[in-house]
């Protein structure tokens, strides 16, 4: 099936690892033009310049979601590279290990600067140039536990739980402007993420054992982590104008984790 999304011209944030660049990937393998962020340009480029199709349709930029002119930056240069918008996926995270009792103030903020103005922003930049393509669409990439906390990612908890309060008023605000805004929201996805808290808690154990008892442990029931292609297929599906009547939903990539109804 066509997706109808050659020629379109999409933001990626943290586009140099995991969902970002598999996503990127398949936008561009769609025929897509993808403009791509994160802060560290060097590993950036040098990923995304490996891509197919890369040298022809894609732009990298340094840019931190969290700062405002950097993310206004960012925007104006994909415009000038691509002469319009149809689409933001809001990607760019990582998360805090922290029980509530071991989180500070500051460790509050920056949790919300990133999950919450780090999708608030690029979607406020973006906006001018959404509202004039005729299949807009935002997806924010999210947590399942925004709906099911965990005690030992309190504050990465609650702030998912407020980007998916946003993504709801954004999906209602925005419909008027035929901008459609989507959610999904992730279990355990093997990418950098989970590689740098085995590197950190279990160095000397195998890799993909320690992976599978991850998984055990956590209840998924497919009994695996995810790859980041399976997460990236539900996002440029919503944000093919094949999906012109979904808005405001929510799907769930976690291979069956999820204790709520
Ligand atoms: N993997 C999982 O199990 C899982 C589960 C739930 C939710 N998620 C969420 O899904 C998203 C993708 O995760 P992933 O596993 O693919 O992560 P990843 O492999 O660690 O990649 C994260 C990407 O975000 C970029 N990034 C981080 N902070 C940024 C910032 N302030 N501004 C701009 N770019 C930034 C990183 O590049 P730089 O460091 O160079 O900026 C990198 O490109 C994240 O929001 C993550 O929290 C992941």
């Amino acid at each position: 099936m066509d997706l109808g999304l050659a020629g379109r011209n999409y933001l990626v944030t943290g586009a140099s690892s995991g969902v970002g660049l598999a996503t990127t990937a398949m936008l561009l393998a769609e025929g897509a033009r993808v403009a791509a962020c994160a802060r560290d340009l060097d590993r950036l480029r040098t990923r995304v310049s490996a891509l197919p199709g890369a040298s022809e349709r894609a732009v990298t930029v340094a840019a931190d979601v969290r700062d405002a002119g950097q993310v206004e930056r960012f925007v104006a240069e994909a415009v000038a590279g691509f002469g319009g918008l149809d689409g933001v996926v809001n990607n760019a995270g990582r998360s805090l290990l922290a029980r509530w009792s071991d989180t500070d103030d500051q460790q509050w903020h920056d949790e919300l600067e990133l999950k919450l103005f780090g999708v608030l922003r690029p979607v406020r930049a973006a906006l001018p140039w959404l509202r004039k393509s005729d299949a807009a669409a935002v997806v924010n990439v999210n947590a399942i536990l925004a709906r099911q906390p965990e005690a030992r990612l309190a504050a990465t908890s609650a702030a998912r739980a407020a980007l998916l309060n946003l993504s709801a008023t954004l999906a209602a605000e925005l419909a008027g402007d035929g901008i459609r805004v989507n959610s999904v929201c992730l279990g355990l996805i093997d990418t950098g993420q989970w590689r740098r808290r085995h590197d950190e808690l279990a160095p000397d154990r195998d890799y993909p054992e320690w992976a599978a008892e991850l998984a055990a442990d956590r209840g998924v029931a497919m009994g695996r982590l995810g790859r980041a292609e399976e997460v990236a297929y539900p996002i440029v599906a919503l944000l093919s104008p094949r999906a012109s009547y979904v808005t405001g939903a929510t799907v769930d990539v976690g291979g069956g984790v999820g204790r709520y109804v």
